[in-house]
């Protein structure tokens, strides 16, 4: 008799261990290695007989392609981060943390759709029927013509959606409460989300019905996290957000059918999401462009640019070691700059505590933003502000050499049309918008940035003493 052999998973990212250990290997997540049977499941696991192959069709590159057929779901934000509606015949992922609203984006999109004759069915496995309605009455979707089921069995899932006509649309609310009665291990850890999502993908491509699935992004190791299954599904979209901000953005990470760093960005209300179709004008709202530490980034994301602010401050340390927090942005990127200021500019920041922070719980993953960083921090430790109408962005390098970024075009048209006259950039071939009053600056490298600014807030400094002595 074949001898039954458990795995240790874990419960983050899927690695597969021998014994149980404290810490993963594969993601370093504590406490999130969790015994399971792997029988049963994909592939059944050993003990099968083996199959005779079938011979596949081998054929070439070139042929004929056929666009791939989607179903827009008219919310503009949601089809621009999709790559322009779901796909037919494709499954798509939409992870993030519990409660940052992403029952509420695919009831929106769902009656969106069924209001245009699509047929939609919505699978809850989290909330009952009557949660689901009030929430659909709240959002103005109760007279849409969504079809709803309150399930989380992967059997009775597929055949209830199998019945009748062929839906387009399937949303499985969410992964975590799928149960297959051919796996063996407990609802919720790897095994089981894996059956389950297989099984809809199953389901997707044969029939062509487009299927979204919900995952929750999870802390403790306790239910499995969408990464586990992110390599099987064509598509994923991570919904993040601050809980202290009333903005959402919904980032692509992975699409088999279209760009992967698109984001839409939505803003919440208590009738659900909002299309926000100029990100820049909300990230900039709050602004107080007078304060030292205060540098506006002007970002790219996908084909979008997005200028947002990035504030430092930079204040004497009582500590023994300083404290470096940092908000929306990499921390490590934040030591490098840090180190190249001191090694290359003489700006010592040692004995200084550094905070910083994007407005508006945005996260920037560009480099492109570190030149907008180091302006915030040495603004900060100078106690200047800078001048309010300039945007700035730009790589730094380990040398201090500031290196050139994509789409300058773009990201420099944006600022002017949101009132920035000025930017400093990094020196480009590229041709830069020619327009009557903007100044462009190039900066070579970060010594000449700070130079720029130290005297920019002198020069400003005067101005104001001057004026105050006016009057
Ligand atoms: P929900 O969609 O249930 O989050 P998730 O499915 O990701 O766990 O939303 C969480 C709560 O936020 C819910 O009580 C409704 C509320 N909410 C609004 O009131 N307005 C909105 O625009 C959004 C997105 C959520
Ligand atoms: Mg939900």
């Amino acid at each position: 008799m074949a001898k039954t052999k458990t795995q240790f998973l874990c419960q983050n990212c899927g690695t597969v261990h021998n014994r149980w250990a404290g810490k993963c290997d594969g993601c370093g997540e504590w406490n999130t290695i969790v015994e399971e049977d792997p029988m049963g499941g994909i592939g059944g696991g050993p003990g099968r007989a083996p199959k005779k192959g079938r011979a596949v069709a081998l054929t070439t590159l070139s042929g004929e392609t056929e666009e791939a057929p989607r179903v827009f779901t008219g919310i503009s934000e949601l089809d621009r981060a999709t790559g322009g509606g779901f796909v037919r015949g494709s499954a798509v992922l939409i992870g993030g943390d519990p409660g940052i609203g992403k029952s509420t984006l695919l009831m929106q999109a769902a009656a969106a759709l069924s209001r245009k004759g699509h047929r939609i069915i919505y699978v809850s496995g989290e909330e009952a029927v009557a949660q689901v309605r009030l929430r659909a009455q709240r959002l103005g979707a109760a007279d849409s013509d969504v079809l709803l089921a309150a399930e989380t069995n992967v059997e009775d899932i597929l055949a209830t959606i199998s019945e009748g006509k062929r839906p387009d649309l399937v949303i499985i609310d969410s992964i975590q409460t799928l149960w297959s009665d051919t796996a063996d291990s407990a609802p919720g850890t790897v095994t089981q989300v894996r059956t389950g999502v297989q099984a809809m993908i199953r389901f997707a491509k044969q029939t062509g019905a487009a299927m979204v699935l919900v995952g929750h992004v999870t802390k403790e190791g306790q239910i499995a996290g969408p990464r586990v299954v992110e390599h099987m599904v064509d598509a994923v979209l991570y919904f993040e957000g601050d809980r202290g901000h009333h903005y959402r953005i919904l980032r692509t990470v992975k699409n088999r059918f279209g760009p992967t760093d698109e984001i839409g960005v939505f803003e919440m209300s208590d009738k659900g999401l909002r299309d926000v179709s100029n990100p820049s004008e909300l990230f900039l709202g709050e602004r107080n462009a007078k304060s030292p530490g205060a540098a506006v980034f002007a970002g790219m994301e996908g084909t979008r640019p997005v200028l947002v602010e990035v504030q430092a401050l930079v204040a004497a340390t009582s500590l023994g070691t300083p404290r470096r927090a940092v908000v929306g942005w990499d921390s490590s990127r934040l030591a490098m700059i840090l180190a190249v200021l001191e090694a290359h500019c003489g700006v010592k920041l040692g004995q200084h505590d550094v905070y910083l922070n994007v407005a508006g719980g945005y996260r920037i993953s560009e480099p492109a933003a570190d030149m907008a960083i180091a302006s915030a921090l040495v603004s900060s430790l100078a106690g200047a502000a800078l001048p309010p109408d300039c945007v700035f962005f730009g790589e730094i390098s380990l040398s201090g050499a500031v290196r050139p970024v994509s789409q300058t075009a773009q990201r420099l048209k944006e600022a002017e049309k949101l009132g920035f006259a000025s930017a400093m950039l990094p020196a480009t071939s590229a041709e830069l918008p020619k327009s009557g009053n903007a100044r462009w600056t190039m900066i070579e490298d970060l010594p000449d940035l700070v130079s720029r600014i130290a005297r920019s807030g002198r020069k400003l400094g005067k101005d104001h003493q001057n004026a105050g002595e006016d009057d």
